[in-house]
């Protein structure tokens, strides 16, 4: 396998959630609406875990940008809470409408703010940090329980 970095690792996974969004969207189906949304929500929370226990920490030690990361924890909360109300809800549509926005959001400042600014940090080993996320996503992926 070639070696990626933590900024490419994590925008694979915001491209994997955006096309799974596309799908949910034109999904002919409720039973295939919430097999979509279920995954979605699993992406999104072990997505938002490694990136705080992992990535944002790192971040911050090597920039100090505690701006972003502040804005950054509170956008996760936010998607958090909508995922807690869908896993549990059964009118799931205007609450997934409002997550995909909320992700939009929150991938954009990820990709056009943060990345740029870890990319150009001394002291980031992005290559090691990617081996990190990695390895603390599958297991999360492989012990996830839906809240
Ligand atoms: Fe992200
Ligand atoms: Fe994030």
């Amino acid at each position: 396998m070639t070696q990626q970095d933590a900024c490419t690792l994590l925008d694979t996974d915001h491209q994997k959630v955006e096309r799974l969004f596309a799908e949910y969207q034109s999904a002919p189906n409720a039973s295939k609406k919430s097999q979509l949304a279920q995954k979605i929500c699993m992406e999104l929370t072990v997505h938002a875990i490694i990136e705080e226990e992992i990535f944002y920490p790192a971040y911050l030690a090597a920039t100090r940008d505690d701006t972003l990361v502040e804005e950054a924890q509170e956008e996760h909360q936010q998607a958090k809470d909508l995922i807690a109300e869908i896993e549990d809800g059964d009118k799931i549509d205007p609450l997934m409408a409002r997550l995909q926005k909320a992700i939009e959001h929150h991938v954009k400042d990820e990709r056009t703010e943060m990345f740029p600014k870890a990319r150009k940090a001394a002291g980031m080993d992005l290559v090691a940090l990617a081996a990190q996320l990695e390895t603390r996503k599958q297991e999360l992926m492989a012990n996830y329980q839906p809240v």
